[in-house]
């Protein structure tokens, strides 16, 4: 099976109106949308989620931000799309988010940063799985052989 990750847009991101501009530079890459759900979570979802985070000091704030309105869970698939993913997304502070990235273009502190992407193909199989335990949508591009060689 391609590659897959798991990319929600945050609380913020919502609110500000971002959630087309997001789809959109996801989309116009090339990667195929797997997945797609706008949902508002529960704590323990939220905690379950970012359980790798537990001991860190900004962590209850982070959750709170997590389930403080609706987010829109995604599962995008394409070659090294976990990397890439990343890349589109920029770094975790947008700070030092490049111009270009959506944190980069879209965001100014790293607790409001707009976007969540898997770090690694692991985190996005738990990921993918948490958020989706229905699975992927399974359905090809026709314009498949336009993007791969
Ligand atoms: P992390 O998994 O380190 O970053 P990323 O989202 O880029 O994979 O952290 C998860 C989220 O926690 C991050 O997007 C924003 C928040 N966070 C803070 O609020 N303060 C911090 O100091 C860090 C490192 C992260």
């Amino acid at each position: 099976m391609a590659e897959q990750t798991f990319i929600m847009i945050k609380p913020d991101g919502v609110q500000r109106g971002l959630i087309g501009e997001i789809i959109s530079r996801f989309e116009k890459k090339g990667f195929y949308l797997k997945g797609l759900k706008l949902l508002t979570v529960e704590r323990p979802f939220a905690e379950k989620h970012y359980a790798d985070l537990s001991a860190k000091p900004f962590f209850s704030g982070l959750v709170d931000y997590i389930i403080s309105g609706p987010v829109v869970a995604m599962i995008w698939e394409g070659k090294n799309v976990v990397t890439t993913g990343r890349k589109i997304i920029g770094a975790t502070n947008p700070a030092q988010s490049e111009p270009g990235t959506i944190r980069g273009d879209f965001a100014i502190d790293i607790g409001r940063n707009v976007i969540h992407g898997s770090d690694s193909v692991e985190s996005a199989r738990k990921e993918i799985a948490l958020w989706f335990p229905e699975g992927p949508a399974n359905w090809q591009s026709s314009q498949h052989s336009w993007i791969y060689e």
